[in-house]
């Protein structure tokens, strides 16, 4: 008996990065996986990748009707939806004195907004469909405090760990766990980004920054896509029934909190 047979899952932003890392995981412990994701072609080639019960759906969380649509395909797919990762979101950096509001509203657009309204039109489907189900948002160590040049990003964060707090003490009357995880520096092509910001803005080869955070983790190396799943296939079992609107670190000894 696998730990998530018979469920299925909902992830957004799972084309790639930790995402996909979750979908694999999921699919391994005997989910049905909804890959959902803005890079159609994306999550097309990663739900092909795992098979076993996996489908590609469109999804951009900026757009209601994108995701009605999505939750819609995902049910009339699977029946129902038992599991949501809402993993989808946008990485930015850049001085003060440069944040520009476009950038401001396209990530809390994405990351803020995204989670809260895909998480609210899964949890419409999950109560009246009587499905105790599980929430899992993913925060990040840059909700846990500021960093000089990544103010957006940051305070995004923050508001997933807080909107996690809030959904999970209105949620729970109805059998829904909303919980999320807080990486620390996990290596992908999201990171790859991040290292060329810092080589912009702090005068580094690249490369650099990538090796001082992760020599940097008490753990001893940056994290990996696949050192996030087994809090996440735990957070959605039966084994988290009784954890409400905690966010969990996993990041190598990064954060203690
Ligand atoms: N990589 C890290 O170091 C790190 C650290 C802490 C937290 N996180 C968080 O983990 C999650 C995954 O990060 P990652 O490194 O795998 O990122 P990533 O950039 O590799 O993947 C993000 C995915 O989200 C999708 N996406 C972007 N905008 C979207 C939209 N509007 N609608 C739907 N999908 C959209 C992208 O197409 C992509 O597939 C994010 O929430 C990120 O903030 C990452």
């Amino acid at each position: 008996m696998k730990r998530l047979d018979g469920k299925s899952a909902l992830i957004t932003g799972a084309a790639r990065g930790i995402g996909l890392a979750f979908a694999k995981a999921y699919a391994a412990e005997g989910a049905r996986v909804a890959i959902a994701d803005i890079d159609v072609d994306g999550a097309k080639r990663a739900a092909k990748e795992i098979a076993s019960g996996a489908i590609a759906v469109e999804l951009d969380v900026t757009k209601q009707v994108s995701i009605n649509t999505a939750v819609h395909n995902t049910v009339r797919a699977f029946g129902q939806i038992d599991i949501l990762i809402n993993n989808a979101a946008v990485f930015m950096a850049s001085p003060i004195v440069e944040i520009s509001r476009e950038d401001f509203a396209r990530a809390f657009d994405i990351n803020v907004a995204g989670t809260l309204f895909t998480m609210q039109a899964v949890a419409k489907h999950m109560i009246s469909n009587s499905v105790r189900g599980k929430i899992i948002n993913i925060a990040s160590q840059a909700g846990r405090r500021g960093e000089p040049l990544v103010a957006v990003y940051c305070a995004s964060k923050a508001s997933v760990i807080s909107i996690t707090q809030s959904a999970g003490l209105n949620l729970i009357q109805y059998g829904i766990n909303v919980n999320a995880i807080a990486p620390g520096v996990v290596d992908g092509a999201h990171w790859d980004d991040v290292d060329a910001f810092f080589a912009k803005y702090e005068g580094k080869a690249l490369g650099q920054k990538k090796q001082e955070v992760g020599s940097a983790v008490p753990f001893g190396r940056m994290g990996r896509g696949e050192d996030l799943t087994g809090m996440a296939i735990f957070l959605a079992s039966q084994e988290a029934n009784y954890i409400v609107a905690q966010t969990y670190n996993v990041d190598g000894g990064n954060w203690m909190s």
